[in-house]
């Protein structure tokens, strides 16, 4: 009897979907089966595909619930524009966000709503405008990389473990004026102790809201060695800034957090926020500079190209400006970013009651009401790749679709948009072009270890599975 029951439901759930496509998706279940579907594909590094299958089947915005949470996962352009900007005070951080960053980030930019955020966001803005950008400090931290990268072409590196170093190397010496150095020798422990908080933050987002059944001592023990050490450079910075002239090389290379310390007394929350930037800006960057590398080496046709417009630099290493006439090169960057955006899924949570302006009625485009306490769930990754929006060969990599083409609003959102848009995509650009650019002048050639495919693997921000594996041909070849 009960075999029969189920089988009947298992029917009407299937003519349901048949039947009632173009009305909303929706499942009634409490949502385990879809969190768990999740977890797997997950767990296979199959996530992206996975959403992006979802899509496909059930359509452009659809409903459904994880963990009891009542969910609407959404890639219309136009609900995009709805919760990114304009009903953006509804649409805010959820507690998911919010309560896996505080412990290493407090109230700073990443983990606050409201009044809290537009704060951090005036602060942060503020000393990005007070800085200028430098590509001599890239190149120092350049050097340092290429020391410790194999000189033997039969070698096969995997690059991404260095790119998440010098970013490291870099971003700290811009936001904090002082670099870690991590890929010198002997001097990575705030490198080490800032991977095991970022990894517990990660594993307690994986199993939100159950993060306080994990044991978190070593992340505790980790959190005290990143918060010292950051207390540590804002010392030094202002005891610095007592002792020089603004106009002296010191005072500019503490330029960003001096800006920063000037409007913010309290160094606790100061601390919080240069936190945040290193959080938001550091693994993001290493993870595009590594996907430009494998797709370089993947693809000759792609290298020859690039490698002839860095020869327009007759090797002297690109000054700022001239990393903007790089045309060929910031085409890949942005094709890099459309077909492998580092962070692939966002979502916010609905504060109130509202409703998202498309995806719901017999024709799918009548407005959806949304229960407030709703999450919403884009996929930039499905986004990119819709051949609706971006022609049939949507899946083909083509820097050359970015010649003299700008996408429409809400097509293309790797830096999102609106008020929350990234406020350190000049920065991530510069550092992503100048590196590419710099290896290539470097290496007579970079070319690919094998052929493996790229596999979206996500933690805080979206790696390739497979890594950046390549072999580096020295200029000087023994
Ligand atoms: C390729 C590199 C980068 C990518 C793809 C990227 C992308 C993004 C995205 C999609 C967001 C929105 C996240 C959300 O609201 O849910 C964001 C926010 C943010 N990014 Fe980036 N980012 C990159 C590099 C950087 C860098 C280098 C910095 C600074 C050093 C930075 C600082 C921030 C900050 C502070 C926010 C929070 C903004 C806010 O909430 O108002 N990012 N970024």
């Amino acid at each position: 009897m009960l075999g029969l029951l189920a089988g009947i439901f298992v029917l009407a759930r299937i003519l349901y979907a048949i039947f009632y496509k173009s009305y909303i998706w929706e499942t009634k279940s409490s949502g385990f089966d879809f969190a768990l579907s999740n977890l797997r594909a997950n767990q296979r590094n199959a996530y992206l595909e996975h959403a992006q299958t979802a899509f496909r089947i059930l359509g452009n915005t659809w409903t459904t619930r994880s963990l009891g949470t009542s969910m609407i996962e959404s890639i219309e352009p136009e609900n995009l524009k709805a919760v990114f900007h304009a009903d953006f005070p509804t649409w805010q951080q959820g507690n998911f966000r919010i309560k896996t960053f505080r412990p290493l980030l407090g109230y700073g930019i990443l983990s606050a709503n409201g009044r809290a955020w537009e704060h951090s966001r005036a602060l942060i803005k503020s000393a990005f405008k007070s800085y200028t950008a430098d590509s001599t400090i890239y190149e120092k931290h350049i050097q340092n990389l290429v020391a410790s990268l194999p000189r033997s072409s039969a070698e096969v590196v995997d690059l991404q473990p260095y790119f998440l170093r010098l970013t490291m190397d870099i971003s700290t010496d811009v936001l904090f004026g002082t670099s870690v150095f991590s890929l010198l020798p002997g001097s990575a422990d705030f490198a080490d102790a800032y991977e095991i908080v970022k990894d517990n933050i990660f594993k307690d987002m994986q199993v939100y809201p159950l993060g306080w059944l994990r044991d978190h001592r070593e992340a505790r023990a980790a959190t005290k060695v990143v918060h010292d050490f950051v207390d540590g450079f804002i010392e030094k910075a202002l005891a610095s800034a007592d002792a020089i002239n603004e106009e002296e090389d010191q005072g500019r290379r503490y330029k960003f957090l001096r800006q920063m310390a000037t409007e913010l007394e309290d160094r606790t929350k100061l601390r919080m926020e240069l936190l945040s930037l290193l959080l938001a800006g550091r693994d993001t960057t290493a993870a595009l500079v590594s996907n430009m590398l494998y797709i370089l080496a993947q693809r000759e046709d792609i290298r020859r190209k690039v490698q002839a417009e860095v020869a327009s630099l007759s090797g002297r290493f690109p000054r700022i400006d001239d990393l903007k006439r790089l045309q060929y090169l910031n085409c890949t960057v942005k094709e890099s970013l459309r077909l492998h955006p580092v962070t692939p899924i966002n979502s916010r949570t609905a504060a109130t009651d509202t409703t998202l302006p498309t995806g719901g009625g017999v024709s799918g485009t009548s407005p959806v009401f949304v229960p407030a306490g709703t999450q919403f769930v884009t996929s930039v990754h499905a986004l990119h790749r819709r051949e609706d929006l971006w022609g049939p060969d949507a899946a083909a990599f083509k820097p050359e679709r970015w010649a003299n083409n700008t996408p429409a609003p809400w097509h293309y959102m790797p830096f999102l948009g609106g008020p929350r848009q990234c406020p350190g995509q000049g920065l991530a650009l510069n550092i992503t072009l100048f590196t590419v650019a710099r290896l290539l002048q470097i290496y007579e050639d970079i070319l690919p270890a094998r052929s493996e495919p790229w596999q979206g693997a996500i933690a805080v921000t979206c790696w390739n599975a497979n890594g950046a594996k390549v072999r580096l041909v020295p200029k000087d070849r023994t």
